[in-house]
């Protein structure tokens, strides 16, 4: 018997480089929503093994080694259950890889959650993100989704009552940003910000939009000046709040009430990808 799972994408609503680990890693602050929209993972039983196999229109850039998060998932919930039980992947690729909305992470947890049932490894909520933490600091977050407080590395995780009701609409350029890269541009640029309050602002019966704000926009749409005009563009179109995803290349806009129709959408955008989603609550 197999299992299908979707694995979706995220958006970062906030995100704020408050500091730096002593082994490189920095420390963020950040509101974590999980979205209607993404990958799908279908797990088919076999005797032994890990295999990956990849369809969709990113399929071509996704390794099925076990460089692949997601092949490295099933090898680790294996060990952690002493089993040499087999597993072949077939992941639907949708999300871009290196767009800033989380994919390989996103992945790499419900490969997680689906052999959690299907090998009835009953293990909870918590200790799988304790496993999903040993793979990578986004992939926690998938495991519970819905909006979600980040701090330390992105791995310290609150849960949010909050509901975002309105439309998202993602324009995903054909830019790959390195994480990396966007971290020491910021090393460069200045100090770390402090944190403000974003489970509070989020709570409010008005959200105050524009006291969120992402760190790596001033260096990113320096280097990227089209998806500071994207941004703008997502503002033009009636989005009460517009950001960069995580490091981007994404820029997303949350709009209250209904957007233009996704033809629209597509043509004001041009070449960029336009996905128009909502929260997964
Ligand atoms: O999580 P991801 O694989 O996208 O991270 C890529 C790189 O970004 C890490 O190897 C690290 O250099 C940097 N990073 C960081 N602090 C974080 C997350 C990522 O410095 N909290």
């Amino acid at each position: 018997m197999s299992v299908t799972l979707p694995a979706p994408a995220k958006i970062n609503i906030g995100l704020q480089v408050v500091g730096r680990r002593d082994d490189g890693y920095h420390l963020l602050h950040t509101l974590f929503q999980v979205l209607d929209w993404g990958d799908t993972i279908t797990l088919e039983p076999r005797e032994t093994g890990v295999t990956l196999e990849v369809t969709g229109p990113h399929s071509s850039a996704i390794p099925t080694n076990e460089t692949n998060l997601a092949v490295k998932a099933a090898q680790i919930l294996q060990k952690e259950m002493d089993t040499n039980r087999g597993i072949h992947i077939v992941l639907d690729k949708q999300i871009p890889p290196g767009s800033g909305l989380g994919g390989g992470s996103s992945d790499a947890a419900t490969v997680l959650k689906g052999l959690n049932r299907l090998w009835g490894a009953g293990l909870s909520d918590d200790l799988l993100e304790l496993v999903a933490a040993r793979l990578g600091a986004d992939v926690p977050l998938f495991i519970r989704g819905g909006l979600q407080l980040g701090e330390s590395i992105g791995d310290r995780l609150t849960p949010l009552s909050s509901r975002l009701v309105g439309a998202i609409v993602l324009a995903i350029p054909d830019i790959h940003i390195s994480t990396p890269w966007a971290f020491s541009q910021l090393a460069k640029s200045g100090g770390y910000s402090s944190p403000v309050s974003l489970d509070r602002l989020i709570a409010m019966s008005s959200i105050p939009w524009d006291d969120f704000v992402n760190d790596f926009e001033p260096v990113v749409f320096a280097a990227h000046p089209e998806l500071r005009a994207i941004k703008e563009g997502l503002l033009e179109l009636g989005a009460v709040y517009a950001s960069l995803s995580g490091s981007g290349g994404t820029v997303f806009g949350f709009f209250e009430e209904e957007p233009a129709p996704l033809s629209s959408l597509k043509s004001f955008f041009g070449p960029h990808q336009v996905i128009r989603t909502k929260a997964a609550f």
